[in-house]
């Protein structure tokens, strides 16, 4: 589908295969590009998009973190966003606002290099594959990036590099997924997913200074399950908690909520989904395709 659709670029919509850029494109040689990932879900009455602004909002957050001119306005950005879901007539998938440095010159500065903002809408699945039902982890070796070194709440291409070495990492190793510490040791994230433990009924996630993107699936999260009545505390995890918890899950657009049943080849639980996990995953289902009640702001119809 993708190879027939459209990406809106620089303000026009461009057949996929025309999306194109120079070999010696700044952000492609230095990984100074930024993105969001938005997904669209079939829902109740048509294609919805999941927390728009709130994606367009880090977006824009992000681009400021980094001193980037993007040269549109959030709300410019989000009717683009609509345009090209429209466009390419997907009914769910993943979105991908993308705004990078489209100049050829060597050297890292970027002062008085063009910004390109380019917006893909493809088809996209669950983010595991046949494990959505559960993954198992390791903790591992790489630290998480901090404030200190680079910052962990922008959402910018150059950071993945040391998410990704962590998740190869993971699977060399025969596990699916990584979770990273952070450089003062406590739990931090997956290197694409916001983390959740359930210890006794409660719910428990790393607060911001743990140095983690703060997800936006992460905070729907948070307001579902208290919707539903369950504690929520934000604080510091011990490795070692990770092995003694009654059930863990990651969150996030792509991952969505994907039970963990193992970490450094420990079981958790009974090794299948737990109750908690079941309830936020279902709710928070069935909130994305507009079937439950009171999350409606979330939704951006088309
Ligand atoms: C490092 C990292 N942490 C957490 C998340 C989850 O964030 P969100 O729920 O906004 O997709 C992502 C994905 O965007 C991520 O890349």
């Amino acid at each position: 589908m993708e190879e027939k659709g459209y990406v809106w670029f620089d303000g026009k919509l461009v057949r996929f295969a025309d999306a194109k850029v120079h070999i010696l494109t700044h952000s492609l040689q230095y990984g100074s590009g930024i993105f969001e990932g938005i997904r669209a879900y079939k829902a109740k009455s048509g294609t919805a998009l999941f927390r728009l602004e709130d994606h367009m909002e880090r977006f824009v957050c992000t681009s400021k973190i980094y001193r980037m001119e993007l040269g549109y306005t959030k709300k410019q950005l989000a009717d683009a966003v609509v345009d090209t879901v429209r466009k390419n007539r997907l009914e769910s998938g993943y979105i991908r606002p993308f705004a990078f440095y489209n100049d050829t010159r060597i050297g890292l500065g970027v002062s008085g290099k063009k910004v390109s903002v380019a917006i893909a809408a493809v088809p996209f699945g669950s983010y595991f594959g046949g494990k959505a039902k559960g993954i198992q982890c390791k903790v591992s070796s790489w630290k998480r990036i901090n404030s200190e070194i680079m910052p962990p709440q922008a959402k910018a291409s150059g950071n993945y590099r040391n998410s990704i070495l962590a998740s190869e990492e993971a699977k060399d190793s025969g596990a699916d997924e990584a979770i990273m510490l952070s450089a003062g040791g406590f739990v931090a994230e997956g290197p694409g997913e916001n983390i959740f433990m359930v210890k006794d009924n409660r719910l428990v996630t790393p607060p911001p200074s743990a140095d983690i993107l703060l997800g936006i699936t992460r905070d729907s999260i948070i307001k579902i399950a208290e919707s539903c009545g369950i504690i929520v505390q934000e604080r510091e995890i011990h490795r070692e908690e990770l092995y003694t918890a009654d059930e863990l899950f990651f969150s996030g657009t792509a991952a969505e909520v994907t039970p963990i049943l193992g970490v450094d080849w420990r079981q958790l639980g009974s090794g299948k989904t737990g109750p908690v996990t079941k309830l936020l995953s279902e709710r928070f289902s069935l909130i994305t395709t507009g079937d439950w009640e009171g999350f409606e702001d979330w939704l951006t119809y088309l």
